[in-house]
């Protein structure tokens, strides 16, 4: 292995410590917005985009480290979130497209950002769209809605080895319902909460981050399901849940 003197790491040539200097005042003004979660905006106030990305990309990053708490960072995501400023130029020209991109016909997916570590959608639902229960395998999920109006329900495999063995394929537990409005938020986790479904009340748009965001990998071992209409006798929150 290669031995440094201490010294040529401090040393700096002159026109490169010009460059620096040049550069500070940009440098200051980023690292300025980018702590912006970390005091320098007075408690309750409004994020900023770059500064909201630069929170939540610094927790997303911790998901590498062994003591990783997944019910900690989405709590953590979630308190970022609440204090978005949801009328910031980068939300507000995506969430402007709305009519637009609803002339599909289908719920709308909008990235904002995509990283290693997380990704950020913006989904949009017309009045009445649904997306039918699926997982997210080994991930997280944190939803504000941004608005309207929209159910959302999440679900945990539940054992129940007698029916299992009769219908052949798994029941779900619904853990969690809710009816989300602007600025409410909902979270999963990849071991609780983790399968949900979506109906929207309204014409809605959430913003969805996820981490570790979809990749090809984790698409393919995502599953969907259709749920039995009515509960299994008995337990008013188990369901039959037949893959798609
Ligand atoms: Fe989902």
């Amino acid at each position: 292995m290669d031995e440094y003197d201490r010294r040529e790491f401090l040393s700096l040539s002159l026109p490169g410590f010009l460059g620096v200097l040049t550069a500070l005042p940009s440098l200051c003004a980023f690292a300025t917005r980018a702590n912006a979660a970390e005091g320098r905006l007075p408690a309750g106030e409004a994020m900023h985009w770059e500064a909201f990305l630069e929170a939540v990309g610094k927790e997303a990053a911790k998901q590498h480290l062994d003591a990783w708490s997944q019910d900690d960072y989405v709590k953590t995501i979630s308190t970022l979130a609440s204090r978005l400023h949801l009328e910031d130029p980068v939300l507000t020209k995506a969430m402007e497209q709305l009519t637009t991109r609803l002339k599909h016909g289908n719920v709308d997916f909008q990235y904002l950002e995509q990283r290693v570590d997380f990704s950020l959608c913006l989904v949009q639902f017309d009045e009445g769209e649904v997306i039918r229960p699926h997982d997210h395998p080994g991930m997280t999920g944190m939803i504000l809605c941004a608005s309207g109006e929209i159910e959302t329900s999440n679900f945990d495999p539940v054992e129940m080895p007698d029916l299992q063995a009769a219908a052949g394929h798994q029941f779900l537990k619904r853990v969690g319902q809710a009816v989300l409005k602007p600025n409410d938020i909902s979270t999963l986790t990849a071991k609780a909460r983790n399968i949900h479904t979506l109906r929207a009340r309204k014409v809605t748009q959430l913003v969805d981050i996820f981490t570790p965001p979809y990749n090809d990998e984790r698409v393919e071992q995502s599953h969907w399901f259709e749920l039995a209409p009515e509960a299994v006798p008995g337990q008013p929150d188990v369901f039959e849940a037949k893959p798609v």
